[in-house]
């Protein structure tokens, strides 16, 4: 990793991990220009990237064709109103509602390590880890500054980016846009891949051609939200799931954001990130300042795979700071899809007594234990454990759990309030609401105005009351509404920022919980997946996926999450068949198959589970006491897309040293008169041999359940299982992997190198 300074031809080169970003300085006033995003280069001069000498050539303010000039012109801080008409990076407004900016570069200084962007998640390293780059542009007639701050990692094709605006004026300056990062690249023919969905069904990826003009992905929720994600893909032409240029962008963000593309006539593509200016704008005093969250920019040239990898490992080496990132989590069971808010101290000692008995760890309690909650009409923000439920409270709970064995969990959803609360009724306006407007009621609660302090503190006031009445090991902490009517009735009256306000509301609430809880397991949630982002990670080492726990539904929703974040972060629970998001009946193994590939636990009433499901619970437990650590460490391929076809679906995770591998394939659909299915196997060490086992004693045993892997079956793959194959040979020839009869199949395949 290195960061220099071209001084002779005024160019800044940041490298990684085979990657090389590079900006120059064009012009005498030095516009910020972005040069280079790719493979690394050598060091020659590259600032006829810029094309600044072609037609129109580089203009002062006083030439001809000054617009046609700028408006060509590849910048890294793109301002607004002097001539470049494509998406601007930063508007800012003064007292007469003049908004042109135009910010050219004032110094730059390169230091070792990362400075840590206060009140935000960020990307972290130590002074060794990184090296930071901070350019400083200035606007002295609009009065504004800029300092862009960009960090490269050792080893990791990944460039960062934050930007602090601050106010050089005499005056107040209204911020209405600052995006996080914007480049623009020469990339022809690209196409632009995005996670979108819906409830219960999140990260869809979406690849759709870059046309002229603007396309975007975004969240005007308040959350990075289900139907969007904070992420945007490139991929030029050729780019596959393994091979050829890749480019992602993402935010260190969980509220309101925009992902931009703007390709204009020329081809010239402009990609942007950051908090959605709609509804955004924050007044700055003189002398004053403004962070934009960071934005994340890595290279690939291994495709989809290279993407994932770097992604990976940023979030594990830079991103995740909780103590149980490299441990392996307690298997849980938690209560909710097996008895909503219908429960009481005995039936939850019951299950616990069950869970123990079968392998389980940890009893998570989740909503429906505080205030009247029954169900979810009221109670939010009565953070008071329900003694008609729960006699004795939460201490009496966690003793007996513990006489149990079993560790103890709670369900909390700190940011709301229900209209029917004793908070509500003793502190109104701690709502979020519009004078003489009714806001509007979501799931029946509305949002807390966390922008508020005083908010603040009395929830963090009950939490610590909670935590500390009993022996708590986990927090599930949940989001279930969007923001509306989002207006605040504290001091200082300024509206334009509150939906950022809030989640920084939110993360100062976690880091106060984190900082006095430091050995809390936290586990983020959002109606399931409506939150999983980096920005949340940052809190948390897990957070659940998605409220859909169907294993097949399962399989599109992990595979869209994994492209991203690594498979210890997905929290993924087995259920009950018929599931009850979808009704679909899916073996016991195969649910569990789907949910080791995250970070497993239990969500039905163990009790009442056919005792022929309850029987393959140890069984379970314990592959994943053998595979945790290979799957949370591990390098994560996908081989089949269950998001692309709708037979099967498969992966990969390969230890580190290639030493061992788990194979997970999911047979959705059976198909009459197929041929087997050739299967190359990637990431395995091509000079090494590897005896491949069938991992799952269960499949070969006949429950009835439909999972049985009969002898004809396991025939048709005698040629491979239980005998050394070449990495190179698995990876060129591959395996066949025969059509199994009934829906909804699966088998884990173990990989395992043999000593040389
Ligand atoms: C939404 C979550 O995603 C569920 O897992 C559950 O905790 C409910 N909220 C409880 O209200």
């Amino acid at each position: 990793m290195n960061i220099t300074y071209d001084d002779e031809h005024r160019i800044f080169r940041l490298e990684a991990g085979g990657m090389c970003y590079c900006m120059g300085l064009t012009g005498e006033e030095g516009i910020l220009t972005h040069l280079y995003f790719g493979p690394a280069i050598g060091t020659e001069d590259i600032a006829y990237l810029s094309r600044a000498a072609e037609y129109p050539g580089i203009q002062g303010p006083e030439d001809r064709d000054r617009a046609g000039f700028l408006d060509a012109l590849p910048a890294e801080m793109p301002g607004y109103g002097t001539g470049d008409f494509r998406s601007p990076a930063v508007i800012v407004r003064d007292g007469r509602g003049q908004c042109t900016v135009h910010p050219v570069y004032e110094g730059h200084r390169i230091t070792d390590g990362k400075p840590v962007l206060s009140g935000l998640p960020a990307t972290f390293a130590g002074e060794q880890e990184a090296k930071t780059l901070e350019i400083t542009l200035t606007d002295p007639s609009a009065g504004v500054r800029l300092v862009l701050s960009y960090s490269v990692f050792d080893d990791l094709p990944v460039v960062t980016r934050s930007v602090v605006f601050i106010n050089d004026s005499p005056e107040e300056l209204t911020l209405t846009r600052l995006f996080s990062c914007s480049v623009d690249m020469d990339l022809t023919d690209a196409r632009m891949l995005t996670l979108n969905g819906a409830w219960g069904r999140e990260k869809k990826m979406q690849i759709s051609p870059v046309v002229i003009g603007q396309q975007s992905v975004s969240s005007l929720r308040g959350v990075s939200s289900h139907q969007a994600h904070p992420f945007l893909g490139l991929l030029a032409p050729g780019a596959s799931q393994d091979a050829g240029e890749v480019y992602g962008f993402s935010l260190v963000y969980s509220g309101n954001f925009l992902a931009q593309v703007e390709r204009n006539a020329n081809d010239l593509l402009r990609v942007q990130l950051g908090i959605h200016p709609l509804g955004f704008s924050c007044r700055v005093a003189p002398g004053e300042c403004f962070t934009a969250p960071e934005a994340v920019m890595i290279y690939s040239d291994r495709g989809l795979t290279g993407m994932t990898h770097t992604c990976h490992a940023l979030c594990r080496e830079h991103l995740i700071r909780s103590r149980y990132l490299h441990r392996k989590r307690p298997v849980l069971i938690n209560n909710w899809e097996a008895t909503f808010f219908d429960f009481d101290l005995e039936k939850l000692l019951k299950i616990a007594r069950r869970a123990k008995k079968e392998g389980l760890e940890l009893l998570v309690m989740d909503d429906g234990w505080f205030g009247k909650r029954d169900d979810d009409n009221s109670s939010l923000g009565d953070w008071v454990v329900n003694e008609k439920k729960l006699p004795g409270g939460l201490k009496r709970l966690s003793d007996e759990l513990a006489a149990i064995g079993m560790k103890f969990g709670i369900w909390v959803e700190p940011e709301m309030v229900s209209p029917d609360s004793d908070l509500y009724r003793a502190h109104p306006d701690w709502a979020f609401s519009v004078d003489g407007r009714t806001p509007c009621r979501a799931r029946n609660q509305y949002v807390l105005d966390l922008t508020r302090k005083e908010v603040r503190d009395a929830i963090f006031d009950q939490l610590c009351a909670v935590l500390d009445s009993a022996d708590i090991a986990y927090v599930k902490w949940d989001m279930n509404r969007a923001l509306t009517d989002v207006a605040s009735h504290g001091e200082g009256g300024e509206n334009g920022g509150l939906f950022h306000r809030f989640i920084l509301g939110t993360y100062d609430l976690q880091e106060r919980l984190l900082a006095r809880y430091p050995d809390l397991l936290l586990e983020n949630c959002s109606s399931g997946g409506g939150r999983f982002d980096m920005g949340m990670l940052f809190y948390s080492p897990q957070i659940w996926t998605s409220d859909d726990t169907d294993a097949i539904e399962r399989l599109a929703i992990q595979e869209g999450t994994a492209l991203l974040y690594p498979l210890s972060t997905m929290g993924a629970h087995i259920s009950v068949s018929p599931s009850q998001a979808v009704g679909r009946l899916v073996p016991m193994t195969t649910r569990g198959h789907v949910a080791l590939a995250g970070t497993f636990g239990y969500e039905l009433d163990i009790d009442h589970l056919p005792e022929a499901d309850a029987a393959l619970i140890p069984g379970q437990v314990a592959l994943y006491h053998r595979f945790n650590d290979l799957i949370r460490e591990g390098d994560y391929y996908r081989i089949f897309s269950a998001q692309e076809e709708q037979y099967h679906d498969s992966y990969i995770v390969v230890e580190k040293d290639r030493s061992r591998a788990l194979m997970t394939w999911v047979q959705v659909l059976a198909r009459p008169a197929a041929r087997s299915v050739r299967v190359r196997i990637p990431g395995l060490d091509p000079d090494g041999k590897y005896r491949i086992g069938i991992a799952d004693p269960a499949v070969r045993n006949d429950d009835g359940s439909g999972n049985f892997l009969h002898e004809g079956e396991v025939h048709a793959m005698r040629a491979f299982l239980d005998r050394p194959v070449s990495g190179r040979t698995l990876a060129g020839a591959g395996i066949l992997i025969p059509v199994l009869r009934g829906d909804f199949r699966s088998m884990l395949l173990e990989f395992v190198r043999e000593q040389a």
